[in-house]
């Protein structure tokens, strides 16, 4: 017996000591550990020996018993980390990998600022379709058929009386129509112009228009609230000028200037050497047009105004190439 339990042992070491992969240590475990393995037939035979005997075997068998346990986690175990060098742990200590975030596009941020500043002031928005009426773009706007007014703007016809609009102008149109006064509403939207395409002008843009109608407007809630406009979109000593201009659809009508924020009035590329940049277009509401929507020009008056969102936005950054904005160039776009 106890030459037995001392081959047993040799032959349990031996086999552990080739065991190269969990399989394999798992058959060891089988045949030596398990239940009915070898080691554990040994103890069923402890019971048929003499009970003289019985103490010192019955001690033998519970060391190999421990020792072989003892050794087969070991071997588990050194396998384990054998394993671990092959595939290092994850290193905690590392820097994460930067996740390329979107941010939105320097036109859409220049509308939401401009629509964030309006709707402060107490302007709605309200858009329109970027598919037109000839009507509701130029003769609603009160420029004729066949006037030379009509040829500020080339225009993209579709048909006869349907065309893509030139300007967001006849969203006030649309709006008055829709609506009594008091009117304060901005529209954004995109307009298109049959252009050739350069770094001044785009056959497609934006522009932001503003409407106010309700009694007793004046000039000079045109300046206030523009002036009011520019001192939180561009500086709050901004200086202004509003020059006479001509638009059909407004009398009077007034191009608003700030300084050059660039060169402050010195003069530079920018404003190309006049101190001053104009932002947008305004006026007095024509009496034609608030006919033309059935308001009632002895109740009502009204200013408007207009600016492009890409001029806005490249004086604001200093883009001297609108293409820019659509190139879609994300080192351009990150800038932002
Ligand atoms: N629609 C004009 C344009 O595209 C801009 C404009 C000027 C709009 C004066 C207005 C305005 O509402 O009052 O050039």
């Amino acid at each position: 017996m106890t030459e037995r339990i001392e081959n047993i042992r040799r032959e349990f070491t031996e086999e552990l000591s080739r065991v190269s992969s969990d399989s394999e240590l798992e058959q060891v475990r089988i045949k030596y550990l398990a239940r009915n393995g070898l080691i554990g037939a040994l103890f069923d035979d402890l019971r048929s020996l003499p009970a003289a005997e019985k103490p010192a075997v019955g001690k033998m068998l519970n060391d190999l018993k421990r020792q072989a346990q003892q050794a087969f986690d070991d071997k588990r175990s050194t396998l384990e980390q054998s394993r671990g060098s092959r595939e290092p742990a994850p290193d905690l200590t590392l820097p994460g990998r930067p996740r390329p975030t979107g941010t939105k596009h320097p036109l859409t941020q220049t509308m939401d600022e401009i629509k964030r500043i309006f709707a402060g002031m107490g302007f709605s928005v309200a858009i329109g379709p970027e598919i037109e009426t000839d009507y509701n773009n130029f003769e609603a706007l009160n420029f004729p058929k066949d006037h030379p007014a009509r040829d500020m703007q080339d225009t993209f016809f579709i048909s006869k009386n349907v065309l893509l609009r030139t300007h967001t102008s006849p969203v006030q149109i649309r709006t008055m129509q829709r609506q009594k006064p008091p009117v304060r509403e901005i529209m954004p939207g995109r307009v298109y112009r049959n252009e050739a395409v350069s770094a001044r002008s785009l056959v497609s843009f934006h522009q932001i228009e503003g409407l106010y109608v309700d009694r007793g407007v004046t000039f000079s809630d045109l300046k206030g609230t523009l002036v009011a406009f520019a001192r939180q979109f561009y500086s709050i000593d901004v200086k202004y000028k509003f020059r006479p201009t001509f638009f059909p659809f407004t009398e009077p009508s007034a191009d608003m200037y700030i300084s050059c924020f660039l060169c402050a009035g010195g003069g530079c590329r920018m404003c190309k050497f006049a101190g001053w940049l104009e932002i947008l277009g305004s006026g007095m509401v024509h009496p034609h047009v608030l006919q033309n929507v059935g308001y009632d020009t002895e109740k009502y008056t009204g200013f408007a105004f207009g600016m492009g969102i890409e001029r806005i936005a490249s004086l604001r950054y200093g883009i001297d190439d609108l293409r820019m904005f659509y190139d879609n160039d994300v080192r351009f776009l990150r800038q932002f």
